[in-house]
């Protein structure tokens, strides 16, 4: 806790950065969804703040779910494998468009991925506002990314440390 208190961590996106990836983000989404009705999966917590940031400016008429992720406890060999908890929309037909903090590895979403392709889904497409390509392990298209990052942990803007600093109105890079 001590350790979490006193984190060394230095500013790297500002908020200034983090408005103008959000609004360029929407303005791509606007025009490539003026003519359909998607359904926006928000991924808890992380995403939160992105997402209510990015959607503000969202113009076409959809709709907006959240999720969450749990990891399977009992089977710890596939570590990857996250169950969908709290999807309350039918999907089937829909064009999707899932919303995230970061890919990494990509296996969280990889997962996330393939359950929602199961449920015979039109189109989905992912929105994330941080990736790390050089971490990335799977091959899957990302079409809305809002800036790549190497590999620093980020803390703010959503993103966390065992819980805090999620409230922060910017990214910070968690130094050693
Ligand atoms: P992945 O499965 O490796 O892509 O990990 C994705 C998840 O790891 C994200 O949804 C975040 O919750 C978490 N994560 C990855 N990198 C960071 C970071 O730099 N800061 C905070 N959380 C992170």
């Amino acid at each position: 806790m001590e350790n979490i208190k006193s984190l060394n961590k230095e500013i790297f996106v500002d908020s200034e950065e983090i408005s103008q990836i959000v609004t360029r983000l929407a303005e791509r989404i606007n025009n490539d969804y003026k003519d359909k009705d998607p359904v926006f999966v928000v991924v808890l917590n992380g995403a939160f703040m992105f997402a209510a940031d990015l959607l503000k400016q969202i113009n076409v008429l959809s709709k907006i779910t959240f999720i969450k992720l749990a990891s399977y406890t009992s089977d710890k060999s596939s570590g990857t494998v996250k169950q969908l908890i709290g999807l309350n929309e039918n999907l089937k037909g829909k064009d999707v468009v899932i919303i995230e903090d970061i890919v990494d590895t990509g296996l969280t979403m990889q997962s996330l991925r393939k359950q929602l392709l199961a449920l015979d889904v039109n189109s989905l497409e992912i929105a994330v506002l941080m990736f790390k390509p050089h971490k990335f392990q799977c091959n899957y298209p990302i079409k809305y990314i809002g800036k790549e990052i190497e590999d620093p942990f980020i803390v703010g803007y959503g993103f966390d440390l065992d819980g805090y600093y999620r409230n922060l109105p910017a990214i910070y890079q968690v130094k050693e």
